[in-house]
């Protein structure tokens, strides 16, 4: 806490927290885009903030990427024991990453570190109208969905859209359509306005955007310099609760107040 006094990032929540009304904002000095130590203390950071509001018996829902891949390998066994009746989820399926940072691997691996349950969503990458259509019948995904849909927590990552939407091999209409539409940052494969509008969505299973807004403690988590547009949008959307970032993100932010 002293060093943040230090360089002045206290200041900094509170400002931030001000200015999107959020509940909480944990900034760590540094930009872990470039510093590798960074984005481990950020994901230090994104877990012990996460585990705070944990209670036992929770649902929470997780996201994929590396920031949150980050999160579940900096988790550790509390001392309070194993949450055993806390489940890890996915908060959406089959949105076209590599199986290290897939929602899937990232819920199982924080469940087995503290102990809790994980179920998973298996739906494929990418899903056409007609596969959607008949996954969404299917008993097995239906009982998993109606899980997810429950959380009392979702913790996500947040990432640039252009960025996003070629990590996941969207196809060049797809993305020139993105770009027309305005859409800076993704989140659970909804892709948002600078105004924090959705402009676009993936077809896939899992949390939908009346579920996200319902959802009691939001933990949106993403740092580094080139993501402060992104986590704008996002904060702009208007139902986020929790905010941890880096300093070279939060400056940023700072700017589009
Ligand atoms: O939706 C955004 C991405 O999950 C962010 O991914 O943490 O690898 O930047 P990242």
């Amino acid at each position: 806490p002293l060093m943040k006094d230090l360089f002045g990032l206290v200041e900094l929540e509170e400002k931030i927290k001000k200015a999107y009304g959020l509940r909480k904002v944990v900034v760590i000095p540094g930009d872990s885009e470039s510093s590798p130590e960074v984005k481990r203390e950020l994901g230090r950071a994104g877990a012990r903030t996460l585990l705070s509001f944990v209670e036992n018996g929770d649902t929470i829902a997780v996201t994929g990427g590396s920031t949150l891949a980050e999160v579940a390998e900096q988790m550790s066994p509390l001392a309070a024991g194993p949450l055993k009746g806390t489940w890890f989820v996915p908060a959406r399926g089959g949105l076209g990453e590599s199986m290290e940072i897939q929602a899937n691997t990232i819920a199982s691996k924080m469940a087995k570190r503290v102990g809790a349950e994980y179920r998973l969503l298996h739906v494929p990458d990418l899903l056409s109208e007609d596969a959607y259509q008949s996954l969404v019948q299917d008993q097995h995904i239906q009982e998993i969905v109606d899980v997810i849909r429950r959380s009392r927590i979702i913790i996500h990552g947040i990432g640039d859209a252009m960025e996003m939407a070629r990590r996941r091999k969207l196809d060049e209409d797809s993305i020139r359509s993105l770009q027309q539409d305005g859409a800076i940052a993704e989140s659970f494969g909804y892709y948002f306005s600078e105004e924090g509008a959705v402009v676009h969505k993936m077809l896939t299973l899992g949390l939908r955007l009346e579920d996200i807004m319902q959802t009691e403690t939001i933990i949106g988590i993403a740092g580094g310099r080139s993501k402060g547009k992104a986590i704008h949008a996002v904060l702009k959307f208007g139902h986020e609760d929790i905010l941890v970032t880096d300093e070279a993100a939060a400056l940023e932010v700072e700017k589009e107040i």
